[in-house]
């Protein structure tokens, strides 16, 4: 029998937030697709070693700066498994520096994976969402998108730039069974935070959090389920931070 389980497709799904988001959406019985960087000679473990735990994850390398990339990744993944239901624009780089530190280069890289990806990813599906008439975009920010942060002026302004994508998105598709939502999520556990000087982290970053302590990448993923679920189906359009009370407004 043909599987008629929903496709999502997840972009930096193999390792950090995006292998929570992963689990998550599997457990969910979604069939999952992990996009990763070209060349990342970790997957093949990464895959077997879901697999032995009943994961049975698909996997297509793609340079989401490049919308050629984005493309035929795509296409590979829907002759693969069939139309896309759920993206979940989830990759992402930082190039912290302060701002006169700050490269063309710092600037350019981080505005182009984090979100000319956004583009580049969501144009690619968004004929099988309104062919399905029915479809979940889901991007990944940042609690600096909504506050700014010292040494992120490339980073934030990626950040919040995706929110303002997903307005206009979600003005464009209400009508057509697609809803898209920003998720903001704080400092969490994962290899991106532990790059932060660690000084930085526990004399600046942990006081300003009332938790307390990181975010757990599966209590963020818990949250895209929902988003990724028929239970959700009048957010669209919103912004839901989840940063231990760092930020409220
Ligand atoms: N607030 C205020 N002042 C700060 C500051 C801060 N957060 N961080 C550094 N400074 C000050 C220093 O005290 C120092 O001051 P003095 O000159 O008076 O001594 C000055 O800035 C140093 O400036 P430099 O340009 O020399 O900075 P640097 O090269 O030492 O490094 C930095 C600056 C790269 C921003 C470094 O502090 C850093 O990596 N900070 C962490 C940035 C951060 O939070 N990144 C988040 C990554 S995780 C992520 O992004 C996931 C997510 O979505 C949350």
């Amino acid at each position: 029998m043909a599987d008629t389980r929903r496709v999502a497709v997840v972009t930096g799904g193999v390792g950090g937030l995006g292998e929570a988001i992963c689990r998550r959406l599997a457990d969910e019985h979604f069939t999952v697709v992990a996009l990763h960087q070209p060349g990342n000679g970790k997957v093949k473990d990464w895959l077997a070693t879901y697999k032995a735990q009943g994961y049975d994850f698909g996997s297509e390398p793609v340079d989401v700066s490049q919308f050629d990339s984005c493309a035929t990744a795509m296409a590979a993944v829907r002759k693969r498994y069939g139309p896309v239901s759920v993206l979940v624009n989830n990759a992402g780089i930082t190039r912290d520096a302060s701002f006169r530190k700050m490269t063309l280069d710092d600037w350019n890289s981080v505005l182009r994976t984090n979100l000319d990806s956004v583009f580049h990813m969501t144009k690619t599906v968004i004929e099988d969402m309104l062919t399905l008439g029915w479809g979940r975009v889901i991007n990944i920010s940042s609690v600096n998108g909504q506050r700014g942060a010292f040494g992120q002026a490339n980073y934030a302004a990626s950040k919040a730039g995706m929110h303002g994508f997903t307005k206009s998105l979600a003005l464009e598709f209400a009508k057509k069974g697609i809803t898209v939502n920003t998720i903001s999520p704080g400092y969490l556990r994962t290899p991106m935070v532990t790059k932060v000087p660690p000084e930085v982290l526990a004399q600046r970053i942990l006081p300003e959090i009332p938790l307390g302590r990181l975010g757990e990448p599966d209590e963020v993923a818990e949250l895209v389920a929902f988003l990724a679920s028929e239970r959700s189906t009048f957010i669209t359009g919103a912004n839901l931070s989840i940063n231990g009370g760092q930020h409220m407004f």
